[in-house]
């Protein structure tokens, strides 16, 4: 009887974590990427998506400088904590804000100030754009600064992406190591 309850649970645990992917993968495919394979920016992540984590450029003469923080759908993060895998559909936002610095009460600080650009990455477990230079290694790849968030400035992947994402390779082209969301919860 128990095992039975048991391997029931775990059937409809899984048939949830399916479903959940399904609807991320047609959300991505119909709301941010057309029949050609062009991405879109998704608005306003900071309001409803995950955030994943931060990093700092804190050194002015570096072309990241500036504050970098990504975003991901909350789906995403239930299923990576459970497979350790991006799933169809995902998609990460690094949006990059200048450095604004300023004596506070708890002495002197620095701040995000407006938005530079935003990075974005679209999973795609189908390779659905065979041929097209944004997408490779199982994820679209798109740039967009904040003067005219619609127009996607990358060059491509292989171009603009490739040579800076190498190191992140062997987890799936992401810098895991800066975003704690996919681990684990908060206490
Ligand atoms: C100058 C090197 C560099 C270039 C060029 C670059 N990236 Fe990145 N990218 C990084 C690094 C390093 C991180 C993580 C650390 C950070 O942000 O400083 C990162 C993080 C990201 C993230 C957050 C998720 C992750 O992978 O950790 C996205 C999304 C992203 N990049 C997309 C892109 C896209 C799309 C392109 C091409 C249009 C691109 N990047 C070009 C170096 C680069």
């Amino acid at each position: 009887m128990m095992r039975h309850i048991t391997l029931a649970a775990i059937l409809i645990a899984a048939t949830n974590l399916q479903a959940h992917a399904e609807n991320l993968d047609e959300h991505t495919y119909k709301n941010y990427v057309d029949k050609s394979g062009n991405i879109s920016l998704p608005s306003d992540v900071r309001k409803t998506w995950s955030h994943l984590g931060s990093w700092i450029v804190g050194d002015k003469k570096s072309p990241g400088y500036g504050f970098h923080d990504v975003y991901t759908q909350p789906e995403v993060v239930d299923i990576y904590r459970k497979t350790s895998e991006f799933p169809d559909g995902a998609v990460l936002v690094k949006e990059i804000r200048t450095v604004e610095e300023g004596a506070q009460t708890t002495g002197l600080a620095q701040w995000a100030g407006e938005t530079s650009v935003w990075f974005v990455m679209v999973k795609d477990k189908k390779n659905r754009f065979k041929g097209n230079s944004n997408w490779a290694e199982g994820w679209g790849w798109a740039l967009y600064e904040a003067k005219d968030p619609k127009v996607n400035v990358s060059k491509g992947f292989q171009a603009t992406c490739m040579g800076c994402h190498i190191p992140a390779k062997e987890t799936d082209w992401v810098f895991i190591r800066g975003y704690p969301t996919l681990m684990k919860a908060t206490p």
